[in-house]
């Protein structure tokens, strides 16, 4: 090879190296959020969209799931998933698969519950249980995406809510924002959060974090 053609080649590896580094570094990130109460666009929906405001002053694309009304049930324990090694759960006939697969190309993953009884909504336990099993079964495939809980409460049992939520992020290798309170807001009737300022700026704090973390997380 001549030298000539040697220098060309090394310009054109350079040229496609960069252009794959730019693609790379444009590419939009995107937050995927998960409403678990039965009441769509309750007061759980309505903090997400708190956290959102802020994550899409960055340029970050969202995206909000409702589980209200759809079909979801719990973890079989078939552990066919660690048989099958897809990135799926073997239950199939529910929109599992669909919250996997948005979990799996989103940047960041936001999980929010209505407080029942001092826990999560029986909807988002099983997307829990379900995702987290697969994930576990595919190499923690959500490793060191951002994750953040969301918790609305009329009065008492939202730090257990939000710990479970935490749960699912920490033994999944994520990697989890904070925010200047715990994430929660305060609200019994659709709206009420609305009233609870601190509630919404601990969203609004969260969003801003989120968003700073998934950033370093790209770079
Ligand atoms: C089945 C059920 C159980 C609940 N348990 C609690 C509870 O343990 N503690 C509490 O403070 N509020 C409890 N609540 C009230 C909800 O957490 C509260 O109304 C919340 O704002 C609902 O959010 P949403 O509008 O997104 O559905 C419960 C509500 C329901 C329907």
């Amino acid at each position: 090879m001549t030298l000539s053609g040697m220098v060309w080649d090394i310009l054109r590896f350079f040229y496609l190296f960069m252009g794959e580094w730019v693609i790379e570094k444009e590419r939009e990130m995107k937050v995927v959020a998960f409403n678990g109460s039965a009441r769509k666009d309750g007061n759980t929906a309505i903090l997400v969209d708190a956290v959102f405001k802020e994550l899409k002053k960055e340029k970050i694309k969202t995206e909000l799931i409702q589980l209200a009304g759809k079909k979801i049930r719990g973890c079989t324990a078939c552990r066919k998933c660690f048989e099958n090694q897809d990135k799926r759960c073997a239950v199939k006939g529910d929109i599992v698969n669909d919250c996997i697969e948005k979990m799996l190309e989103a940047d960041g993953i936001i999980l929010a519950s209505p407080t029942y009884f001092a826990d999560v909504s029986p909807e988002l336990k099983a997307l829990i249980d379900r995702s987290g099993f697969v994930a576990k079964a595919n190499q923690d495939m959500f490793r060191r995406k951002a994750g953040a809980a969301v918790i609305a409460v009329r009065r008492a049992g939202a730090i257990h809510a939000f710990d479970t939520i935490n749960h699912f992020f920490f033994i999944s290798q994520m990697v989890v924002p904070g925010s200047s309170y715990w994430n929660i807001g305060l609200g019994l009737a659709p709206g009420d959060v609305n009233h609870d300022d601190e509630g919404i700026m601990t969203m609004r704090t969260l969003g801003a974090n989120m968003a700073w973390l998934m950033k370093k997380i790209h770079e």
